[in-house]
């Protein structure tokens, strides 16, 4: 293999709100990539706008990695030694009503791209797993020693397959792999050129907060103010998404400069803090200096009260430290909900 592969990536999902921010990242860290995305869940938005920021093309491929074929044909045309995966549905709701879907799409995908990184000797897999595989967890705040309990969606169960799936190539093969659990990721690119792009009414709480702001949806539900916590409503560990993308670019460098301690490694990526559902409302509207129009709602199923991470490994092993404040990270999200907007 070339002498560059090795600093070439493959991003699976690269158009996907995580995905485009990662590319931006590992281009300024001076790696090369490529990008595939079947734009089941995204457009061309977030790939124009990674080729704003950086200033230039982005060699990209509109592929399913369901697709053996197709992807097969990229691993023998394209030079790189290692992959991030991203490619895969997210939204838990449905992955309880579709759960066929879910396990066919996320778990198909994963087991096409080690069976090619095996079949063509590449090196380097991150996995975009999720703090959901710690399940109903009262431990706090999580390590990623903490016992993974029952997934309590079909989503959170392919998290925890996949994982298993990695963990066992790893120790039958010469591929690396490091999963990192991403807690609550939110924000957008100081740009406001790449960010978050739910289709339809959003599932989560900052995407709704934005378009509530903007009038796209006219009342935010906060869900539960009965809740175990001080103010009631739920907690969660919001971890920016350019600090989450610097994580990636952490964990493949760690492997490619051969630094990493065990062949497979798993990190918890959050900010180590927890905040409250209405606490994150107070501190959007304090920010960007707006009210929102919001109702305490009843609680919403499957919610776990809190959960924020532990991050002392990937702190001390990644050297990667989530730097983002929350209100910056807020005022970015609003920033580019406004941009967004004006396009359309
Ligand atoms: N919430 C509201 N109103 C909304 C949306 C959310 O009050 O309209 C609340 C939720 O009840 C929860 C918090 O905001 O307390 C965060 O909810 P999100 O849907 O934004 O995020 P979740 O914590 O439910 O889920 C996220 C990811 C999942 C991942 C999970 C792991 O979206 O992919 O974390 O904990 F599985």
């Amino acid at each position: 293999m070339a002498k560059d592969s090795k600093r070439t990536v493959l991003v699976t999902g690269g158009a996907g709100f995580i995905g485009s921010h990662t590319l931006v990242e590992l281009i300024n860290a001076g790696f090369e990539v490529v990008a595939v995305d079947n734009f089941s869940n995204s457009d061309d938005t977030c790939l124009k706008g990674v080729e704003q920021i950086v200033g230039r093309k982005i060699p990209f491929e509109n592929i399913d990695c369901c697709d053996y074929e197709a992807m097969e044909k990229l691993f023998q045309s394209y030079e790189f030694d290692s992959v991030i995966h991203f490619a895969a549905f997210k939204a838990v709701g449905e992955s309880v009503e579709m759960p066929l879907k879910y396990y066919r799409n996320n778990i198909t995908s994963f087991l096409n791209v080690l069976e090619l990184m095996q079949k063509y000797n590449r090196s380097n897999i991150v996995f975009s797993s999720s703090a959901t595989v710690y399940g109903e967890t009262d431990v706090l705040p999580v390590t990623e020693q903490t016992p993974r309990m029952p997934a309590i969606s079909s989503y959170g169960n392919t998290k925890q397959i996949c994982e298993d799936i990695l963990r066992d190539t790893v120790a039958s093969s010469k591929i690396r792999g490091i999963a990192l659990r991403y807690f609550n990721p939110i924000g957008a690119h100081p740009s406001a050129l790449i960010g978050e792009l739910p289709r339809g009414v959003p599932n989560n709480l900052v995407p709704f907060i934005t378009q509530t702001a903007s009038g796209v949806r006219e009342c935010l539900s906060v869900f539960g103010n009965d809740y175990p916590t001080p103010d009631g409503s739920c907690i969660r560990d919001y971890i920016d998404v350019v600090d989450l993308a610097k994580a990636h670019v952490s964990a493949i460098s760690r492997m490619v400069e051969d630094k990493n301690k065990q062949n497979y490694e798993i990190f918890n990526v959050g900010t180590g803090k927890g905040t409250s559902v209405l606490e994150l409302v107070s501190m959007f509207e304090k920010v960007n200096n707006l009210k929102l129009n919001y109702k305490i709602a009843p609680r919403r199923q499957g919610d776990v009260v809190a959960i924020y991470a532990d991050t002392t490994l990937a702190n001390v092993e990644l050297g990667w430290k989530a730097e983002r404040s929350l209100e910056d990270t807020l005022a970015s999200a609003w920033k580019w909900e406004q941009y967004i907007r004006s396009k359309k």
